[in-house]
């Protein structure tokens, strides 16, 4: 039997928050029981990964979460995968066996849901080093690495037909907002939606939305740069909160007759989910969050919203649960029902992934995909 030994490879790894990327020789240890051992092929930056770098204390540590790959090896009791097998990782697992994964109503795996510490579910523990030190990992994922390993329940085996290059795609930004138009808001046709946020994953709401036939799609933006990008997936209306003297949820209610249907917070500004639960109508109207805030946690809302009947409604990964559910969303981008190389902004070897960190805080790009 072969046994995988330790893997010697470059990584990007974060050293301090806020800092640079160093490209380092890291060792990559075998994986251990039920955790596979993938090559990297692409990873693209999400939003998420300059969030946890900014403002997380856990270092030295790899991120990415995004990504595409290919199984190198495989831990003891993996039945599920083979070496060469296509697969996208995913920040949040499915075990397929504790209440949550057995409930139709839920995607927050208990066993192998968002790893918020840096090491990894079975052990607690860290499979990358460098010289000795150990690195930590991000949501048990890391993809700034040419090798990584994850848990078999936190991997989806995809056709190997499928463009690992943009696929990685669908394995957070884009499913996620797929995800909250279809599952957790489940858009009817006609309906208005605004959405505050037009990145990579505000878009996929909006795209979602025009495919269940959303009559107005309203957009808000600070940065006028998204506007053209944001039509090619649908939005209708593009508002500038900086461009008007009234609160951004007056004008919304104006335009959309009293309040829109749906609204959604896809910016990780918690001020944002008050305005957006503002700008949503009486009655039926839902705002579902996507968004990951980097400080100020609390959400502020009078109550007089939920008097009137108004829901407020929480989404991690578009209610997707990933191995029941990315390789039918994979199928339907190669059947050309859903787009997602228009998200592609950017396309980087793995040495310039800074430069991706600086486009995506700058405002310049929606996914930047990175080639190892
Ligand atoms: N008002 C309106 N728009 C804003 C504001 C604001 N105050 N602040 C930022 N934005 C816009 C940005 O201009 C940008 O177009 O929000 C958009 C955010 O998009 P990206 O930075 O590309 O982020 P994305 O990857 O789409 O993620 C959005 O979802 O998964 C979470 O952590 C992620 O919180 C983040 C959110
Ligand atoms: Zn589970």
């Amino acid at each position: 039997i072969d046994q995988p030994n330790v893997i010697t490879c470059k990584a990007m790894v974060a050293w301090e928050a806020g800092k640079d990327l160093v490209m380092e020789e890291v060792e990559v240890s075998p994986p251990q029981p039920l955790e596979i051992r993938v090559k990297v092929i692409c990873t693209s930056l999400c939003r998420t990964d300059i969030t946890a770098w900014e403002s997380q204390a856990i270092f030295p540590r790899i991120f990415g979460h995004e990504a595409s790959g290919i199984v190198e090896s495989v831990g003891e009791g993996v039945t599920e995968f083979v070496k060469g097998d296509h697969v996208l990782t995913v920040f949040t697992g499915e075990c397929k066996t504790c209440k949550h994964c057995e409930s139709k109503k839920s995607n927050m795996c208990q066993v192998l849901g968002l790893e918020r510490r840096g090491v990894m579910h079975s052990d607690q523990g860290t499979r990358f080093s460098v010289k000795g030190k150990p690195v930590y990992h991000y949501c048990a994922v890391s993809s700034f690495s040419e090798y990584t390993v994850v848990h078999s329940g936190c991997a989806v085996k995809v056709s190997p037909q499928a463009p690992l290059e943009k696929i990685c795609l669908l394995s957070c930004g884009v499913a996620a907002g797929l995800g909250a138009a279809w599952n957790v808001a489940d858009i009817s046709e006609g309906s208005i939606v605004v959405i505050f946020g037009l990145g990579t994953v505000g878009l996929a709401v909006a795209q979602g939305a025009k495919l269940r036939g959303a009559s107005q799609i309203i957009g808000v933006d600070i940065n006028p740069e998204k506007y053209e990008k944001a039509k090619c997936f649908g939005v209708t209306d593009f508002l500038n909160p900086n461009e008007y003297n009234e609160p951004i949820q007056q004008v919304i209610k104006r335009i959309s007759g009293g309040g829109t249907d749906y609204s959604f917070e896809c910016i990780g500004n918690t001020g944002m989910v008050t305005t957006a639960l503002q700008s949503c109508c009486d009655g039926w109207g839902l705002t579902v969050t996507l968004g990951v805030p980097k400080t100020n946690p609390e959400i502020a809302s009078h109550y007089s919203a939920f008097l009137s009947g108004k829901t407020l409604k929480g989404s991690l990964f578009g209610g997707w649960k990933p191995k029941s559910d990315l390789p039918s969303l994979v199928n339907k981008y190669m059947n050309r029902e859903i787009q997602v190389d228009e998200f592609i902004t950017h396309n980087l070897p793995f040495e310039d992934i800074n430069k991706a960190f600086t486009l995506m805080r700058e405002g310049k790009c929606l996914r930047c995909v990175i080639h190892m």
